[in-house]
């Protein structure tokens, strides 16, 4: 008997899993840090289990070095904070935005970010940032990315009802796939009204990495913010 096809079809890589080697300090953060902040591998999740308390949370997918995380969590120390990104070399970034910071509000799941997700309890999550994910260019490979039905009705059932669901692309690409498959999903509603909200930076939105380099060459960012109803 063939296995049922995955229906969350993004759980394949596009990028690295580790990049150059880690330096002697990124290297005992990750021995020695990322043990005491790593999500259990096993078991239901919440604010509790991960915190200790009833917090609000916020969850990014794949936040590469991890500085919008840690730009975030230094924002609203009473939130608690989950990333999941399978690159060594980010968690290693992420984790050094952890030490210099000196935040205690950060999990870290070094892995598929749907992994994470699935753990957490229905209506759980006050905001989930997917910032400038793998764009899978290619046709045949757009069912692989994050903005697809799988995966959005996941986003959909761990968002509580007027939580945020933030994305941002520098590729014209995913950005019309995103407005166009987002379109087909009744459960999250788009917040810009006019053109101006959609230029507009919110302050609480710092550029990442990725826009950081896409903002150099000259390319467009977009950002847009979706409501789960
Ligand atoms: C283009 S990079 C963007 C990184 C960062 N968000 C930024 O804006 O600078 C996309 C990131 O998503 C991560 N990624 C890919 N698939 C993932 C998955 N299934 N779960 C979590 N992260 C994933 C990649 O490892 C990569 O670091």
């Amino acid at each position: 008997m063939t296995a049922a096809p995955d229906p969350l079809s993004i759980r394949r890589l596009y990028g690295r899993a580790q990049g150059h080697p880690l330096r002697a300090n990124a290297q005992k953060l990750i021995d020695e840090l990322l043990p005491r902040l790593a999500v259990p591998e096993e078991g239901p999740l919440s604010a509790e289990t991960l915190f200790g308390d009833a917090r609000p949370l916020a969850f990014e997918v794949g936040f590469g070095k991890g500085e919008h995380l840690g730009f975030q969590a230094a924002l609203r120390p009473d939130w608690g904070f989950i990333g999941a990104e399978p690159y060594l070399n980010g968690v290693a970034g992420l984790l050094a935005e952890v030490e210099e910071r000196g935040l205690s509000n950060v999990r870290v799941h070094r892995g598929d970010a749907l992994d994470v997700l699935e753990r957490l309890p229905d209506a759980s999550l006050s905001t989930l940032y997917l910032l400038h994910p793998d764009p899978w260019p290619k046709a045949r490979h757009t069912k692989r990315r994050f903005v697809n039905a799988g995966p959005l009705k996941l986003v959909a059932a761990k968002l509580k009802p007027g939580g945020e669901f933030r994305v941002a692309t520098d590729h014209v690409g995913y950005m019309r796939h995103t407005l166009a498959v987002m379109q087909s999903q009744p459960q999250f509603e788009w917040t810009a009204e006019t053109p101006d909200d959609w230029e507009r930076i919110p302050a609480d939105w710092p550029d990442t990495r990725f826009a950081e380099k896409a903002r150099a060459l000259g390319h467009d960012v977009w950002r847009l913010i979706y409501r789960r109803a």
